[in-house]
């Protein structure tokens, strides 16, 4: 009987398994900024943004083996150094992969709304994470979330301010549009069809 064929190891399996941060100036070749996106779906908004950013060393999680194997293949297509993509949870990851201080920026972008009850708590912003991804940042360092749900937008904004993020345009409040920013794949379609997307970006305090 046939087998079928081997699934191939999990991308970024190396940083994946570790249980202490890596030293990063040695895995990415050089030293800069640190950055994290959280969920990144088919690469959209990883890859825009590496490519416009050649200094940032950014690393994408994304638990699905095919957005997360397409999104490195793009990224060696296009000669991106400066991207390391994890086919890992990143609630369980980020936890050991990152010292406290070291991130300057976070990016979640249309995380999955899980709209079961029973699967609330798969969400990625909860107040014990959302506590940690604090800790994780530096200070003055940006949390950059978007979505087209409107609650989760208001439940989320609400569990980060409540963790310690500040919102520079004041509690509760959604950021304008930024054409400047780099677009996540999910979000070109809402800036096609006019969809409403609830943006924040939220700062550790300094
Ligand atoms: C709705 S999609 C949005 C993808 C992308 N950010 C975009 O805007 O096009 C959410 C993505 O997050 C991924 N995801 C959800 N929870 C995750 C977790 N804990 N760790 C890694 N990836 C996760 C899902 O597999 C999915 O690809």
């Amino acid at each position: 009987m046939p087998r079928p064929p081997l699934l191939p190891d999990p991308v970024g399996l190396h940083l994946a398994n570790l249980d202490t941060p890596p030293d990063w100036d040695a895995e990415f070749g050089f030293s800069g900024p640190l950055e994290l996106e959280i969920g990144s779906g088919a690469g959209g908004h990883a890859l825009e943004y590496c490519r416009r950013n050649p200094g940032v060393r950014f690393v994408a999680f994304e638990w699905r083996k095919k957005y997360a194997r397409d999104t490195q293949d793009r990224a060696q297509k296009h000669g991106l150094r400066n991207l390391r993509v994890l086919e890992a949870d990143a609630r369980s990851v980020v936890p050991r992969l990152f010292a406290a201080g070291s991130l300057d920026a976070i990016h979640l972008q249309f995380p999955d709304p899980w709209w079961k009850r029973a699967h609330f708590k798969r969400a990625v912003v909860q107040p014990d994470f959302a506590r940690l991804m604090l800790e994780k940042m530096k200070p003055g360092g940006l949390f950059d979330m978007r979505t087209d749900v409107q609650d989760r937008a208001v439940n989320m904004l609400s569990i980060l301010e409540g963790a310690g993020f500040v919102n520079p345009l004041g509690t509760g409040v959604f950021h304008p549009y930024d054409p400047e920013e780099a677009p996540s794949t999910r979000e070109r379609r809402y800036l096609v069809s006019g969809e409403p997307v609830y943006r924040a970006r939220l700062r550790k305090p300094s």
